[in-house]
């Protein structure tokens, strides 16, 4: 991270990387009822790990919380048959040969990976510090990836996967090309989609119909303007219109039910550490995202080195729609309160980048006071700096923490469902928005 943010955008050369899997099905009409949310958070007490910066709704504050419960399987995800489900991990920020708790983390997301019958795990990028890969030969696809992620439950999941801005600095064909060479390893281009279709077995005409959850991949690093940005235009030569172009395309052509979007950086912060990059994110991605608003459901990224939850307040409204949390206590969310977008479904934003090493998460200082803003009785951290945008569009911090770990997600046709474990395996957030239907 940096703190420079320079202007936007400079064109530069085509890349072809497209691989657009979008299936023309049944047309769908997508109706997306008033929802509910139910989110807590549970914080457990004390254990021998490190106390850690933790935010949850209404303070920061230092908690330890690790290792007294063990994590036994959350009641939110897997109450519905697998094939009814899409479950997949999310580990950004990770390739450190091992390093900084990263084996730790591993051992967490094999857990998990076995407790939740994952289908696959989602790398949100920034794959191999410091500067990505040379070749497909570079001793870090053993040291950070292979001899990392080694155990039974992880060997035979595939990881799709999105380039960081580290990634940037190195070989960006070669983590497309290893995709050729690993059972696992999957980035058939900088940025690419793959549907999935829930249920939908059986035959005859009581068969249920197919839900399509469809997954898109994007390559952010090319919009941002910061240094890494730099060397990825002139290492990679990705003309982001193109990509912006693609994206457009991508939803345009979608017949799915829902949709998730992975991407290195964020769009929105809690935090005044690492928010390089978010400019540009709002900029030239988020318009694009809430074009297709009520298909987009989440929108994944890492590069900032903890786990975090917001919902912008200009599709939530400021009444919000999650959890509120104090202390240790479990607090139970209040439902969306007014506001525009209630009825329409709004984008929950997490950040997955807890597979190493930590980012401190800095509350804001008092000269930056500004950019806070206190409503509702959460403090949220504004996404930017620019004084006019403080607003409608502002984030709203759900929860957050500076803690080692990865997120489980749980999409299917009624819910989408959200885990955090820490490296420990102790499961440190949960979260359930339903998605236009109720549970049962
Ligand atoms: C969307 O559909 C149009 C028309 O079939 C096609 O030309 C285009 O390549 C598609 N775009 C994407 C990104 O799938």
């Amino acid at each position: 991270m940096d703190a420079e943010v320079a202007p936007l955008l400079p064109p530069t050369p085509p890349a072809e990387d497209t691989r657009p899997r979008a299936r023309p099905r049944r047309a769908e009409t997508y109706v997306v009822a008033a929802f509910s949310v139910l989110a807590f958070v549970s914080v457990t007490l004390l254990s021998a790990s490190a106390l850690r910066r933790h935010y949850a709704g209404g303070g920061w504050g230092a908690h330890r919380h690790g290792a007294r419960s063990p994590a036994s399987a959350p009641p939110l995800l897997g109450s519905v048959p697998a094939s009814e489900a899409l479950t997949f991990a999310v580990i950004g920020d990770w390739g450190r040969d091992g390093s900084h708790k990263q084996t730790a983390v591993a051992g967490a997301l094999a857990r998990a990976a076995a407790a939740h019958d994952l289908r696959f795990v989602v790398s949100s990028g920034d794959n191999f510090y410091d500067g990505g890969v040379d070749s497909t030969g570079d001793s870090q696809w053993r040291t950070s990836f292979e001899d990392v992620y080694k155990q039974r439950s992880l060997v035979h999941a595939a990881w799709f996967s999105v380039l960081g801005n580290h990634d940037h600095l190195g070989n960006v064909a070669a983590q497309v090309d290893y995709s050729g060479l690993s059972r696992r390893w999957t980035m058939p281009a900088p940025y690419y989609t793959q549907t999935f279709t829930l249920g939908g077995v059986g035959g005859g005409a009581d068969a249920a119909p197919g839900w399509d959850v469809q997954m898109v991949f994007i390559d952010t690093t090319p919009f941002v303007r910061d240094a890494y940005g730099k060397a990825a235009r002139k290492l990679n030569g990705q003309k982001p219109d193109v990509q912006l172009d693609w994206l457009r395309g991508v939803f345009a052509n979608s017949t799915a039910d829902a949709i998730v979007v992975v991407g290195h950086h964020n769009m929105y912060t809690m935090t005044t550490s690492a928010s390089l990059g978010v400019p540009e994110m709002r900029a030239y991605i988020e318009p694009v995202l809430l074009a297709a608003r009520g298909k987009v459901i989440t929108y994944i990224s890492g590069h900032e080195h903890s786990l975090q939850h917001l919902q912008p307040y200009g599709e939530w409204g400021r009444g919000g729609a999650a959890a509120v949390a104090s202390g240790e206590a479990v607090v139970h969310g209040a439902s969306p309160v007014g506001g525009a977008a209630t009825g329409e479904g709004g984008m929950d934003h997490f950040i997955s980048g807890g597979g190493s090493k930590l980012d401190p998460m800095t509350p804001p200082s008092r000269a930056k006071a500004g950019m806070w803003l206190h409503c509702c009785g959460v403090l949220a951290v504004r996404g930017d700096t620019d004084a006019k945008s403080q607003g409608a569009d502002s984030p709203r911090a759900v929860w957050g923490a500076e803690s080692h770990g990865f997120y489980v997600f749980e999409v299917t046709r009624e819910y989408l469902a959200v885990v955090a474990y820490d490296e420990g395996f102790n499961r440190i957030y949960s979260y359930e928005r339903l998605l236009g239907g109720k549970r049962e």
